[in-house]
């Protein structure tokens, strides 16, 4: 091996790994227990994906078809992929109870380089994801102020492109002879939002503003302490799973079964659509494992919580998809309008004439958003904090606030950073990089569990993947098949951030790495 390749693919031993957290100035509070661990990967899972995506899912759109009463299977296939790479995150989690999650887990199978691409690479689930969500509560949370009679002037809920491409649609339809009051919500907002924004140097200011302030105010919570964010979270959970049990038990006295034929009026082809689309529902069990520092008894732990949490979810999911599905005929469904598909749930409810129960639904909703940002910002810190401890990223970012023991610096440049692209950005191009990120990452997690079993066969295993080397490949053939089924457009997307990723790498992080020969002790 000549002297890069050994730089690129030198690895991690597990006992300095594990050796790392004890230093005094770099660790974190052990706070956290088993049932603290359900909630947080709870937390993290119940947001936009059941929210806001379902209805995506099972009516379709311009260039998919829906699942329709069939997206109980689409939750079904896409928990079949996801639990192959839960059992795997469960085994590496305990094995390797190291804040870097996945990141960490490659450090040590693959070697630096391919630990630096998915540390790069989970910035998009954690990061990106968090934009997505953040957006999606926007809309939310701005149409549950419309219902009390607060409207929010349309320049402050909106990024700039999403404003921009409307208002083109809608000035063309104006010119065309339909009236203002034809147009949908969406393009009235969009074209409201460009007249009536205030400008600087003759250009309207446009920004998606509740979404930054969200993220703001959570990087506050998230400074203060992981016990303070862990109840935060707990209190959330409990209110979204109490809605979600609402609109269970209120939906299933208007469900008629006749909505549920034909099951599949798309076929394979609906099913298979509609998993790609709520794999971003199941995004953040994972999420568990960058807490593993924080947690008393990882090895026990951190398996109960990732694959508890996915299971509960998965039950979840399946039957608030079995009573949406009975409750909303597909052709109603289909029909209806982009903006009301993104509110399914409370679409379903209005629909069988129980708008206030619409309402409950609403804030629920906005609730669940709040719980996925809070964990998946937490999340993305412990992984730039595990990055930063080894030398890949600039120390700061492993900086332990005295009083709080949180990675506070880190945290809020996080915070920062996702605010911004928050209140700018559009949340389809997010929701699909989100999802491609975080399948990369979930394959190379499987694959881990393979490579580690050879290197370290006699190391204990608190919990070990069944079958190996059989489930482990099942994660990885099941991640890329829900891969292929995202658009070209969205792989591109991805290999460029990769590239920008390998650049800092060859540029920053080689040399200052500690385990390039310079900087070992
Ligand atoms: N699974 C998370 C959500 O649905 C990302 O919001």
């Amino acid at each position: 091996m000549n002297k890069i390749s050994r730089q690129l693919f030198r690895t991690k031993d597990l006992n300095s790994i594990l050796s790392e957290s004890h230093d005094p100035d770099k660790r974190l509070k052990k706070a956290l227990g088993a049932f603290d661990l359900i909630l947080l990967g709870i937390g993290a899972i119940i947001g936009a994906g059941i929210f806001a995506t379902v209805g995506t899912a099972a009516a379709g759109d311009a260039v998919r078809p829906g699942a329709g009463p069939s997206l109980i299977l689409s939750f079904a296939i896409t928990a079949v992929a996801c639990g192959f790479a839960a059992l795997c995150y469960g085994e590496l989690a305990a094995l390797v109870p190291i804040s870097g999650s996945a990141y960490t887990y490659s450090y040590a199978s693959f070697g630096e380089l391919v630990a630096w691409i998915i540390g790069w690479d989970l910035m998009i689930e954690y990061g990106v994801g968090n934009i997505a969500v953040a957006i999606s509560w926007s809309g939310y949370f701005v149409e549950l102020l419309r219902g009390l009679g607060i409207t929010l002037p349309p320049w402050s809920t909106i990024d700039f492109r999403s404003a921009m491409q409307g208002f083109a649609k809608a000035t063309e339809l104006l010119n065309s002879g339909v009236s203002f009051e034809q147009l949908t919500p969406g393009l009235q907002h969009a074209w409201s939002a460009i007249h009536e924004a205030p400008r600087i140097f003759n250009l309207p200011v446009i920004c998606n503003m509740p979404a930054s302030l969200i993220i703001a105010l959570l990087t506050i919570v998230l400074v203060i302490g992981i016990k303070e964010s862990s109840r935060f979270n707990a209190v959330m959970v409990t209110i979204k799973l109490l809605v979600l049990g609402f609109f269970v038990l209120v939906g299933a006295f208007y469900v008629k079964p006749q909505n549920w034929t034909p099951f599949a009026p798309n076929g394979f082809a609906g099913i298979r659509a509609g998993a790609a689309i709520v794999f971003f529902a199941y995004i953040g069990f994972d999420a568990v494992s960058t807490v593993a520092e924080e947690t008393k008894n990882p090895r026990r732990d951190m398996p109960i919580g990732i694959i508890g949490s996915l299971v509960i979810c998965t039950v979840i999911y399946i039957i608030v998809a079995a009573v949406f599905t009975g409750l909303v005929p597909y052709p109603l469904l289909k029909g209806s309008l982009a903006h009301q598909k993104a509110e399914p749930l409370t679409l379903a409810m209005q629909y069988v004439n129980l708008n206030w129960a619409a309402g409950i639904v609403a804030l629920g909703s906005i609730i669940a958003h709040t719980a996925v940002l809070l964990v998946l910002q937490l999340g993305q810190a412990r992984i730039f904090f595990s990055m930063s401890r080894d030398g890949l990223l600039p120390g700061v970012f492993s900086r332990v606030h005295k009083k709080f023991k949180t990675p506070h610096i880190n945290t809020i440049i996080i915070g920062v950073t996702v605010a911004i692209f928050a209140s700018i950005t559009n949340i389809d191009e997010m929701v699909d990089l989100t999802n491609i990120g975080t399948l990369f990452a979930f394959m190379l997690v499987c694959l881990g569990v393979i490579v580690l079993r050879i290197k370290e066969p006699h190391r204990h295993r608190a919990f070990k993947v069944p079958f190996n080397p059989i489930v482990p490949l099942l994660g990885v053939g099941s991640c890329a098949f829900l891969m292929t089924g995202l658009p070209a457009v969205t792989w591109i997307r991805f290999m460029i951030w990769l590239l920008i990723g390998l650049i800092i790498y060859f540029s920053y992080s080689i040399n200052h790495s500690l385990l390039h020969p310079k900087n070992r002790a």
